[in-house]
């Protein structure tokens, strides 16, 4: 538990802290509104309104009309919210320093570097798409570019989107859902360059950089990274009907080994409407295979991993943030409120909804 919980909170017996919950919701009605992303701890998404992938949180906070939105995930998602939201209603993260490791693997000052350096060394028209998993800086910067966001279950829409408007696209900041979702829709990797923003060029030829159809950032997630493509190979030798079913952010050769790739929410419908008995390898985040464990104890459900990768940032939300976060709202104090300028908020939106729209 970080400062952003009074300490006296940490002494909250669980049940009264579940307890103090249920009530501020019940009394808070309909102005309120928790949504809670798939990889949050049990004790924290039991009380989500709404729970989901980061494309179906976001349509939900598209949709709301609660005045007060408490986002149970991590930065990102919360800025999103308040982007999509109108200016009545109140976005809230429990604890602003939850981070995603992804996101921060770009900033603005670095993305408009490059951008202007690609610019440079090719005529054809660039699409910027930026994965959702980003600061509003970067779609902003994507919306004013006549780019779009993608998420993890639209990414190759997005990309067929883009593909329809220029010559090449430009994707950030995840090179392996960029990669993943090219290769799937017959990119060949030849026409996929990365970029290393500290050599001119990105560290390539005007001809590498004009032949190519993809420049992907070199950015990648701690947690999805950790999953390994030789513990596959394990697996399906233990258990050879294994399926495997892999994020779309975990590396190329994890994907290219898996039966499927897709976000949260394509995991759990397959591991949902497969036959009891089925046995599944994941790469994904542990609280959300975990509850997969034990929600379907009819099925055999294994990590791509000796361990369980945990997203740190995600757990930092604990059912005493939550509380504090309600009890402040319902004393009219607005700690923890996510503003996003409006001039940046009108640029990300226009990216939002093309990705909204697809
Ligand atoms: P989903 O949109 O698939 O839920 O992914 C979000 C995320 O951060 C995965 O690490
Ligand atoms: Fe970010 Fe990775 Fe955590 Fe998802 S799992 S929120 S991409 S750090």
């Amino acid at each position: 538990m970080n400062n952003f919980t009074p300490e006296f909170y940490k002494n909250i017996p669980e049940q009264e802290l579940f307890d103090r919950i249920t009530k501020i919701k019940k009394t808070m009605g309909d102005s309120l509104l928790i949504l809670g992303h798939h990889y949050q701890r049990d004790e924290v998404i039991q009380f989500a309104d709404k729970s989901g992938d980061s494309f179906a949180l976001a349509k939900d906070a598209a949709d709301a009309t609660a005045k007060s939105i408490v986002f149970c995930g991590v930065h990102f998602m919360a800025e999103t919210a308040d982007v999509i939201t109108n200016d009545n209603q109140n976005v809230y993260i429990p604890d602003p320093t939850a981070g995603c490791f992804l996101a921060d693997c770009a900033n603005i000052d670095q993305v408009e570097k490059v951008w202007k350096e690609i610019k440079k060394s090719t005529k054809d028209t660039i699409i910027p798409l930026t994965y959702i998993n980003s600061s509003v800086d970067l779609k902003s910067f994507t919306g004013k570019h006549g780019g779009i966001v993608c998420t993890s279950s639209n990414a190759q829409k997005a990309m067929k989107w883009a593909m329809n408007r220029g010559e090449k696209l430009f994707f950030f900041p995840d090179q392996h859902l960029g990669r993943n979702s090219a290769v799937k829709m017959g990119i060949p990797l030849e026409k996929i360059i990365m970029w290393d923003y500290e050599k001119p060029n990105g560290g390539h030829s005007k001809e590498t950089i004009n032949s190519s159809k993809l420049i992907l950032w070199n950015g990648y997630c701690d947690v999805h990274q950790e999953f390994d493509a030789k513990i596959i190979d394990n697996l399906r030798i233990k258990y050879p009907e294994i399926k495997i079913i892999a994020h779309a952010e975990c590396s190329f050769e994890v994907c290219q080994k898996s039966d499927y790739i897709g976000s949260t929410k394509e995991i759990i419908s397959r591991i949902q409407n497969s036959p009891v008995g089925s046995i599944w390898g994941v790469g994904t985040e542990k609280h959300l295979v975990n509850r997969l464990k034990n929600r379907f104890t009819d099925k055999k459900i294994l990590f791509i991993q000796t361990y369980e990768p945990e997203c740190k940032t995600m757990a930092q939300i604990t059912p005493a943030h939550l509380l504090f976060q309600l009890e402040n709202i319902s004393n009219n104090n607005h700690i923890n409120r996510i503003i996003v300028d409006k001039e940046k908020s009108d640029d990300a939106l226009k990216a939002i909804n093309r990705m909204l729209k697809l």
